[in-house]
């Protein structure tokens, strides 16, 4: 579908190339193979994105989700279909994200962000509200308020722990309680809602977990709601909001919370997170600030690394990278415990000087070295999803899976790469009809 409905009529530079949104729902079977799908994987690799259903929306973040997924099975793609979640915004589309009355509906979801499964349940996370349930065919069941345990928002990067099955999360509102603490057993029943203390309402979109312990990352981005009576974003950076890192047990409370401070900057995702001894090692996507001189203000992001000394209350902080990257992901059965491998996705120019073309980096946080995929031209990635093989024993040992888009024929193509020999060639592509830009997904085993 084209855009139709613009401000000034203007296309926003989000909803440009890639951005422009999909308004068809597919389903398409037994799809055509490029390679070989390793017969391994069964299941679906499933990837949210904004896709607004109007045509239009003011903001990148601000668009409907719609899963884009594709199902494996030995050997063969036996589907791909694009879903909208079905939010009040697809039923009633003259609704305002940024009306009050809308936002603080926590039934009123953009369901735009993540898509994760826990407790049997496919989830489709915005981090402003409440979950959304999806089937396994991508249709939605309902929101997910558990057992009206949940009384504010849900994170869109929770923490599912590989040992004990628990999802560990948080909410982050405008209005108090500002950040709340939320851990959901692996039956998918909610043990706590811990309201936590903070400065003030910031903008919290990940966090991080160990075996011990969860890290908040409060930082100053904050709220400013004057900002969405004028149609923007509420939230601004802020030279005085204290940036601190809150390290608490994972059935602890807010007052065993400590505090440790950091340089200013800001945080979307982090790639994981680890207990070594009396300290915590974080790394991090980090951006020098964000939205200080206005909604295009956003420095390259850069990989870094925080280790938090909870003797001396000091935190390192080291840069890792300057290559710019973004959405890190890990060998999942690694979350919260010690790692080697990351990688994540770049965009854009590189370090070489090569433009318009995309990469997925892969970091050894061991030799502290790394390699990447350099796509051809005009081609870029989305997030990079790992998936272990079959009977792996190294963490490298698996593949990578991403919707590629190749700008110079407007198409686009699932891929899986060897994470182990990060070989340019993919290991197996399905071409695809366009798959707009995205956010962040996951496989899910059959
Ligand atoms: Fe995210």
């Amino acid at each position: 579908m084209e855009n139709v409905m613009f401000k000034n009529d203007e296309i926003p530079e989000h909803l440009k190339g890639n951005g422009r949104p999909t308004r068809d729902e597919l389903t398409l079977t037994d799809l055509q193979v490029i390679g070989k799908i390793p017969e391994e994987l069964n299941g679906c690799y499933l990837r949210n994105g904004a896709n607004p259903f109007t045509g239009t929306s003011d903001h990148p973040f601000f668009g409907d989700g719609m899963i884009h997924g594709i199902s494996l099975s030995e050997g063969r793609a036996s589907w791909y279909r694009n879903r909208y979640v079905r939010t009040p915004f697809i039923d009633n589309p003259a609704l305002d994200i940024l009306d009050p009355s809308v936002t603080l509906d926590m039934t009123c979801s953009k369901a735009n962000t993540h898509v994760v499964t826990h407790a049997g349940q496919i989830l489709a996370l915005e981090e402003g509200h409440f979950p959304y349930i999806l089937d396994k065919s991508l249709n939605t069941v309902g929101v997910q308020d558990y057992n009206g345990l949940l009384r504010g928002p849900f994170t869109a990067h929770p923490k599912i722990c590989p040992t004990t099955g628990e999802m560990l999360a948080f909410g982050y509102s405008p209005l108090e309680p500002y950040l709340t603490y939320l851990r959901v057993l692996p039956d998918g029943t909610i043990a706590q809602a811990e309201p936590i203390t903070v400065t003030g309402p910031t903008m919290m979109h990940d966090f991080n977990i160990t075996e011990n312990y969860v890290v908040f990352m409060d930082l100053p981005a904050v709220f400013n709601l004057d900002l969405a009576i004028v149609g923007e974003m509420p939230i601004e950076w802020s030279d005085s909001y204290p940036a601190r890192l809150g390290v608490m047990p994972r059935n602890g409370d807010d007052s065993q919370v400590r505090w440790y401070d950091i340089n200013p900057c800001y945080v979307f995702h982090q790639m994981n997170s680890y207990e070594e001894g009396a300290s915590i090692v974080i790394d991090v996507v980090r951006f020098d600030h964000i939205w200080k001189k206005g909604a295009a203000d956003f420095p390259a992001p850069m990989l870094w690394r925080w280790i938090i000394d909870t003797v001396t209350g000091r935190v390192q902080e080291t840069q890792v990278d300057d290559r710019s990257g973004e959405f890190p992901r890990i060998n999942d059965a690694h979350v919260g415990r010690s790692y080697r491998y990351g990688y994540e996705m770049s965009i854009g120019k590189t370090v070489s000087g090569r433009a318009d073309a995309g990469a997925l980096l892969k970091y050894d946080r061991h030799l502290g070295s790394n390699t990447s995929i350099e796509l051809e031209s005009g081609v870029v990635s989305g997030e990079a999803v790992f998936v272990s093989a079959e009977g792996a024993v190294e963490e490298d040992d698996g593949y990578l899976m991403t919707f590629l888009y190749d700008s110079k024929n407007d198409t686009s193509e699932y891929a899986i790469f060897d994470a182990q020999t990060m070989s340019r060639d993919p290991v197996a592509r399905v071409p695809l009809p366009r798959v707009p830009s995205g956010f962040h997904g996951s496989w899910i085993p059959v």
